[in-house]
């Protein structure tokens, strides 16, 4: 076993970390095995001097460096004194999908060990973040979640973000079990699996399909009536009806982010590749030059079109990593929470920038509208901003550029 005492006296310009409470405390490092401590040293050192932390911290990482490490009785002639209050262990499951790819890379720039959890049924692998330990499972194989969770020392493992999950309320209507045994189940498998390792700490991916045909008039809050139509929003809703249970009952803290339309990318991360979300569908149209289908425009928008609410995936994960550093600070935090950008985008409209931004002019072509399609789905956003310091403060422009730029890089890669 090695200890790592954590100090944050040590800390040269604390940044980020400067508003949590002054704490010394002495942890086990993650991993017994020396081969696992060869792998993470690196990069707890790495965030240490990205931090920008004390010249001393810069002048271990050059010895280490220098000196291979292969055992952890050399390791101990270094007498670490790591200033890694930072650096926690997390489980982030759905790691190789497009919102956790944004999420896991999110945490790993900032110092966090990744335990990344993913089947690739719809991640990819070319979506996964190197840095990350990568474990291919299904959250509903309970053996498998706990002999993952097994290599790591009890204690360590401080919080998961769980996002693995199904997402198309359309494909849920015909296949509804999967969508309950994924969302709801796997949920749930997580959640027990959790309390037998004592991690009392999740971020869950909602979504504001638990509301139901309530958007007609008005921005909706997470006070509204939560009456889910499709069998995705239920699985999505029981899913948050167990993780309150676990904070009622077993002392679990807890936060569900209830996304909207996430859009946007980041090259070399993740892009959207679904076959039902607007954006790569447009996209694929501009390459592929095919036509783009638009299913009614007499709708009582501002133009006749459907409008929706597009989140920027990035701010989404960073939103994650507030509310994860939240529950692990103690901070009081409600346990559900809107992430929209509190906007709406028509289709036409969307269809318009995309045309600026890639340069192609898109066909579309007008369609009957679908069954059950509101015609505006709206965030009311003031919670996330009183609460998690929610500033969506970026233009529809940049996530389409951002969206495009990513679909180009991961294109030829992937698709
Ligand atoms: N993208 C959106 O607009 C949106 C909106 C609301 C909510 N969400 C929720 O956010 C989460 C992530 O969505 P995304 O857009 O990144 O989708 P995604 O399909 O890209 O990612 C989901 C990931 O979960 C993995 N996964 C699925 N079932 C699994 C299982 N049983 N075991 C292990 N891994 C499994 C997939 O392989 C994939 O990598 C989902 O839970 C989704 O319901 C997404």
């Amino acid at each position: 076993m090695f200890r790592v005492l954590i100090t944050r006296e040590l800390l040269g310009t604390p940044g980020f970390y400067s508003s949590l409470p002054r704490i010394t405390e002495k942890v086990m490092f993650p991993f017994s095995n020396s081969a696992m401590t060869n792998v993470m040293l690196p990069r707890v050192v790495m965030c240490i001097v990205r931090e920008r932390l004390t010249s001393k911290i810069y002048r271990l990482d050059k010895s280490l460096g220098e000196k291979p490490i292969d055992n952890v009785g050399t390791l101990q002639l270094f007498i670490l004194v790591i200033v890694v209050y930072s650096c926690r262990v997390i489980v982030v499951t759905g790691a190789a999908g497009y919102i956790g790819s944004h999420v896991c890379k999110e945490l790993l720039d900032i110092g966090h060990s990744v335990i990344a959890i993913d089947n690739l049924s719809t991640g990819k692998h070319q979506f996964l973040d190197q840095r990350a330990l990568f474990y291919k499972g299904n959250i509903q194989n309970r053996d498998f979640l706990i002999s993952t969770l097994s290599k790591f020392e009890r204690g360590s493992i401080k919080g998961v973000i769980h996002l693995a999950g199904l997402k198309f309320a359309s494909e849920s209507v015909k296949n509804p079990l999967s969508y309950y045994e994924t969302n709801s189940s796997g949920t749930q498998m997580i959640l027990s699996v959790m309390q037998d390792f004592d991690i009392q700490n999740v971020v869950f991916s909602s979504s504001c399909s638990v509301y139901g045909d309530v958007f007609a008039q008005k921005p909706v809050s997470e006070s509204e009536n939560l009456k889910p139509i499709s069998p995705y929003g239920k699985s999505k809703l029981f899913a948050e009806s167990f993780i309150q249970d676990a904070v009622n009952s077993l002392g679990f803290r807890a936060i569900s982010l209830r996304y909207f339309n996430v859009a946007g990318g980041t090259p070399g991360v993740s892009c959207d590749l679904s076959r039902f979300n607007i954006f790569p569908n447009l996209f694929r149209a501009a390459t592929d030059e095919l036509q783009f289908d638009v299913y009614g425009n007499q709708y009582e928008t501002q133009d006749g079109t459907c409008v929706r609410d597009y989140v920027d995936v990035r701010l989404l994960a960073n939103a994650h990593i507030f509310c994860l550093e939240s529950l692990l600070t103690g901070r009081d935090l409600d346990l559900v929470y809107n992430l929209g950008s509190g906007v709406g985008n028509s289709v036409y409209e969307i269809i318009r920038v995309v045309s600026e931004v890639t340069g192609i002019e898109i066909k579309a072509k007008l369609k009957a509208p679908r069954l059950g399609d509101p015609s505006q789905i709206l965030a009311d956003v003031t919670k996330a901003k009183r609460d998690l310091a929610w500033n969506h403060s970026i233009s529809l422009e940049e996530i389409v550029e951002s969206g495009w730029n990513s679909w180009k890089y991961f294109r030829d890669r992937i698709v």
